[in-house]
């Protein structure tokens, strides 16, 4: 789409500092841009991208673009507010402030254990021109790779003010090909990924990605720390043209703000290739650091659990003859999580609340009381014995209130009992969360306004003084928190592996191609890999796993999480121990980590390197179309021999027809070497590649 060159005033350039007097002096000289000549411009510290800031006769907008080409076309900032001074039109500019920064921070866990923050930083003050008191700064950061900025907005100490509306815009040309799930629904972000041209797309959730039409660069929208404000979605008025739409609280007000407040981060990453999307930090560059001090008691590992029983209906939740948390099951569990390395058992369905309709039930449950056929104590006590810990679950059912009035209670159960780890839960529909007010009223809220935003900073406060992590399913989205509370330590948030257990239709071969490009931007996922009874109701059923069993390896390689559970029944790993033997290899906290080859949709090869070892692992996932990969190992250390161990889809896999078409071998590789792989439709394949010289 075209805009046409727009007129420029209230404009000022480069490293000036100004009052309001001086504001439409200085000139931007020598630059010819695209019809924002004046803009104020800040680079990335490659160069390639351009951040371009400048009022429209009072009304502020930016530009971004790649090597001199549009990517983001002129788009509005500002905000609106209820019976306060609009921040969207009246607005020139009165100072701007440059910095810079190139650090090196350390994670506690992640894909990798240092990350960069390189980025060139713009400030740029707006101020309304008949209220001088009245206005924002615009804060801005180039990274090599991608932008984000946010409103400073000012404020009287104790004003409240109801915001109304974000008139942030988005402007992407119409014939990109865009990857989204429908935002403002039913469903919170549990959808099948759509694939269409950008123009058809109504109301997204983010990250949102896109690549530009012919051959331009993939862009993916998405905001960083969110914190008391509402999620931004994606709406799409004129061609191309989006807005950011706020989740409305119960009272229709989208954010209530008192005094000066700043947004969460708008961010937009540009990549040349797909993958460059996945290998960028800038999400978490713009959070804050940690706020809880030392963390060592966050940790990373592997855990099974009373699970996919109760999704497949064999286990039941609630109490009766296949109750799943019965004392039996569970040192069941806890014995084969001990036997074969892992660090935690998940028990679902302890606590009294799940009999009759759970979904509707939220404000009978309860967080402290067991069923009779379970005994924390006990069990918690012989988990330990063995090296392994439970891991707490507390399903909401979407009732926050109750929740709320429960956890700290609930979180003191846990640490007495040596839980260190809890999965919480908020199946409910869209804005179909409850909250009781100062009244005792019901409210109805969204997944992702600014009430639930607020409440999963409560609880995982109230985790973390009891060093408890958080694992939070039907959850906000990720907008890397992670870094600021470290004991956020994975989430579900799209549609996970239990879809495979009863969805109509399950998950597709495309969707973990899809979500490595889409909802893994944001962060760590509780995917929940590794079924390996792929067809537990039989091929023709309507809900079976439609990967091949290899692939299921590669799920850990390929989809991040700093936990990671071996989801499927003890019996269904016993029976195929070759196969079982990379689970238990596999790590979950990594040295490095590279997205090396992919496409949006088709395939994607991740390269990791351990930890606490010298291990590499592979992983690869297409969609439903066969594909060979050529891996190149000049990755590993030079003059290192490896020991490779290969698993991947046979000769004749095919997640259709022959999905345990399994092909597992060893052989020694070094860093000059190339790994050719087939991939079966629906496939996969995962390697293991331990250092020689280690005596392995
Ligand atoms: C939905 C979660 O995603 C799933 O993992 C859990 O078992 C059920 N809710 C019950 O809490
Ligand atoms: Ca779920």
């Amino acid at each position: 789409m075209r805009y046409a060159a727009q007129p420029i005033v209230g404009l000022l350039a480069l490293a000036l500092t100004a009052s309001a007097a001086s504001a439409g002096v200085a000139q931007l000289s020598g630059d010819a841009g695209v019809g924002t000549e004046n803009a104020i411009v800040v680079t990335s510290p490659d160069g390639r991208l351009s951040f371009r800031v400048w009022s429209d006769q009072g009304a502020p907008r930016y530009e971004i673009l790649q090597d001199d080409d549009r990517v983001v076309s002129p788009s509005a900032l500002g905000l609106r507010f209820a019976e306060a001074v609009n921040l969207d039109t009246r607005l020139q500019v009165t100072s701007v402030e440059r910095g810079a920064r190139d650090e090196t921070w350390e994670q506690p866990w992640g894909e990798r254990q240092f990350v960069r923050d390189r980025h060139n930083e713009l400030v740029v003050s707006f101020r309304r021109t008949d209220a001088e008191n009245d206005g924002f700064d615009l804060r801005v950061r180039a990274f090599d790779g991608g932008v984000g900025f946010r409103y400073e907005v000012l404020g009287d100490a104790g004003e409240a003010r109801a915001l109304v509306d974000e008139v942030t815009g988005f402007a992407l040309p119409e014939e990109s090909e865009a990857w989204w799930i429908p935002a403002a629904g039913w469903n919170r972000y549990e959808y099948l990924y759509e694939t269409t041209p950008l123009g058809e797309v109504d109301r997204a959730h983010t990250p949102f990605t896109a690549r530009l039409p012919d051959g331009g660069p993939h862009v993916a929208i998405h905001e960083a720390a969110l914190v008391d404000y509402s999620g931004m979605y994606l709406d799409q008025r004129r061609g191309g043209a989006f807005e950011a739409e706020l989740a409305p609280g119960s009272d229709g007000v989208k954010v209530h703000v008192t005094g000066e407040f700043v947004t969460p981060w708008r961010t937009i990453q540009i990549a040349d290739d797909a993958v460059g999307l996945i290998n960028s930090d800038l999400i978490l560059n713009l959070n804050e650091p940690n706020v809880l001090g030392d963390v060592s008691w966050v940790e990373p590992g592997k855990y099974v659990g009373i699970w996919w029983g109760m999704h497949i209906r064999t286990m039941s939740w609630g109490s009766g003859p296949i109750h799943g948390a019965t004392n039996e099951n569970v040192r069941e569990y806890i014995d084969f999580a001990a036997e074969n390395g892992f660090d935690g058992v998940l028990v679902e369905g302890w606590n009294y609340g799940w009999d009759g309709d759970w979904f509707s039930n939220g404000a009978i449950f309860s967080f402290t009381e067991s069923y009779p056929d379970f005994d924390l104590e006990a069990l918690s006590d012989y988990a330990l014995e063995r090296g392994v810990r439970i891991i707490g679950h507390h399903e909401t059912s979407g009732h926050l209130t109750n929740y709320e009035n429960q956890m700290e209670d609930a979180f003191d159960l846990y640490q007495e009992h040596g839980v260190t780890q809890v999965k919480t839960g908020y199946v409910a529909d869209g804005q179909d969360l409850i909250r009781l007010d100062e009244n005792g009223e019901e409210r109805r809220e969204w997944h992702y306004g600014q009430y639930t935003v607020n409440h999963h900073i409560r609880v995982l406060e109230a985790a973390a003084e009891r060093q408890i992590s958080i694992n939070a399913h039907e959850p906000v989205k990720d907008t890397g928190l992670r870094r600021t509370y470290p004991n956020w330590i994975s989430r579900e948030g799209a549609r996970g592996q239990e879809f495979n257990a009863w969805g109509v239709p399950p998950n597709p071969p495309e969707h973990v191609p899809l979500l490595a490009y889409t909802r893994m931007l944001s962060g760590p996922m509780d995917f929940t890999p590794g079924i390996f009874d792929l067809t537990f109701h039989g091929f023709d059923a309507p809900s079976r796993v439609e990967t091949t069993l290899a692939k299921q390896l590669a799920l850990y390689v390929v989809l991040y999480s700093p936990i990671q559970m071996a989801a499927d029944l003890p019996e269904n790993y016993e029976a195929r121990p070759d196969a079982f033997q990379f689970i238990r290899d596999v790590p979950t906290d990594w040295a490095h980590s590279e997205a090396l080859a992919g496409e949006v949709g088709d395939f994607v090869v991740f390269a990791r390197a351990a930890r606490d070892s010298r291990e590499w692992f592979v992983g690869g996932v297409t969609d439903e179309d066969a594909r060979e990969v050529e891996v190149n190992l000049d990755f590993l250390e030079s003059g290192e021999t490896y020991l490779a161990q290969i698993y991947r889809d046979g000769a004749d896999a095919d997640w259709e027809t022959r999905p345990y078409d399994i092909e597992i071998e060893s052989r020694q590789v070094n860093a000059q070497d190339r790994l050719s792989v087939h991939m079966a439709p629906g496939g996969g394949f995962a390697v293991r590649l331990v250092p020689v010289s280690e005596g392995e």
